[in-house]
């Protein structure tokens, strides 16, 4: 059942607190991510060269924020491959490279046959899986389900922040392994992870706020999402939300690759997201927010509470995240983006968890 909810969609955002402390809490193991009750051997993160993800929709967007915390966190070379494309690319993987297929239903046909190709040429596998025992992960080497339970609703949510989840803890674990991470800096690491559950409750709690801003793009026709690393890597999925459920065209961009065209496209008439997170890129993405500003888009900002506004600016809506460490803001500002689709959609009167034109599992390629 709904749980008292009207839709599922909403059920399994609400969960996500829950769902996400199921996930991480036992792999943490004496402060420490762990992965040995998954029978996950040390030597398969420290002996590869090479990461590859394989996904397809959400999931390949969760591997994307897996890319940026594992080339920044880990310093290991990684690649995100959507599945579809994967074998028919001529993907370079060898025994040096660690193959990680994301999968919810663990039934997507692509991402099976990417998985296959890559053991055909050697590479090591490794799945992350919801539902138990489902193909991809049998057909892995080793796999580490995410604890988000049955996802009913068509777009997934608790699904992709149990991934991103698990990219945490793998991304702690092979810090640690591979000497990158001392035990203190590991649970330093760890301790922040475990804070996520309570932060995006922090953000659910505060659900009426976003729906009062979602009125800002219930009438466009076309809304861009703007940020940059880690905040444009959660915008790809934020904007897919809002495409599937509400039928709203939404592209994310990266704010810096917007001059070279897009801003063309920028008027009165599209309404514009800003995420804003990370501490290093802060001050680019407030003048790249000016920019689209002066072209007069009115834009909704969702951003770190911390930072501090101009005077004088007026916005379409503004929602302050909690802060956390800024490797972690991916955690309350996707739990701000899918509440946000899931408004425009329920104010639209749309079937919420049944978008026109999608199945819940893909077994076609
Ligand atoms: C979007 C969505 C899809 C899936 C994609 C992969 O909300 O759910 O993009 O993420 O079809 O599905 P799984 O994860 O089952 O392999």
């Amino acid at each position: 059942s709904k749980g008292g909810y009207p839709f599922y969609m909403e059920k399994e955002i609400m969960e996500q607190p829950e769902v996400i402390a199921e996930t991480i809490e036992p792999r943490i193991k004496d402060g420490i991510p762990d992965f040995a009750e998954d029978e996950i051997p040390d030597s398969l993160l420290k002996d590869c060269d090479r990461v590859c993800v394989v996904a397809c929709g959400t999931a390949m967007h969760a591997g994307l924020v897996g890319k940026a915390l594992l080339q920044s966190l880990v310093r290991i070379h990684i690649d995100v491959e959507l599945a579809s494309e994967f074998m028919y690319t001529d993907t370079i993987v060898d025994e040096k490279t660690l193959v990680i297929a994301i999968s919810q239903s663990g039934e997507t046909i692509d991402t099976l046959e990417a998985l296959k190709y890559a053991k055909r040429n050697g590479a090591k596998t490794l799945s992350i899986v919801n539902v138990r025992g489902a193909s991809i992960a049998r057909e892995s080497e080793y796999v580490i389900y995410t604890n988000a339970g049955p996802e009913i609703a068509v777009a997934s949510t608790k699904a992709y922040t149990t991934q991103l989840a698990v990219l945490y803890l793998l991304t702690g674990r092979m810090a640690y392994v591979r000497g990158i991470y001392d035990a203190g800096r590991a649970r330093e690491f760890a301790r922040e992870l475990l804070r996520v559950p309570q932060v995006v409750a922090q953000v659910l709690d505060r659900r009426e706020e976003i729906h009062y801003i979602a009125r800002g793009i219930l009438n466009a026709k076309d809304v861009f999402m703007i940020g940059r690393g880690l905040d444009h890597s959660i915008l790809l999925e934020g904007s897919l939300k809002l495409k599937e459920v509400s039928y709203i065209h939404s592209e994310a961009y990266a704010s810096g690759e917007l001059k070279h065209g897009t801003i063309a496209l920028i008027t009165e008439d599209t309404p514009v997201v800003a995420v804003v997170t990370q501490d290093k890129v802060q001050s680019k993405e407030f003048s790249n927010i000016r920019e689209v500003q002066s072209r007069g888009a009115e834009v909704i900002l969702l951003m770190k509470e911390t930072y501090t506004l101009d005077k004088g600016t007026s916005w379409a809506g503004i929602f302050k995240l909690p802060a956390m460490r800024d490797e972690f803001m991916v955690m309350p500002a996707s739990a701000a983006l899918q509440l946000l689709a899931y408004y425009v959609s329920l104010d639209k009167g749309l079937d919420v968890d049944k978008p026109r034109n999608l199945a819940k599992v893909v077994t076609v390629e």
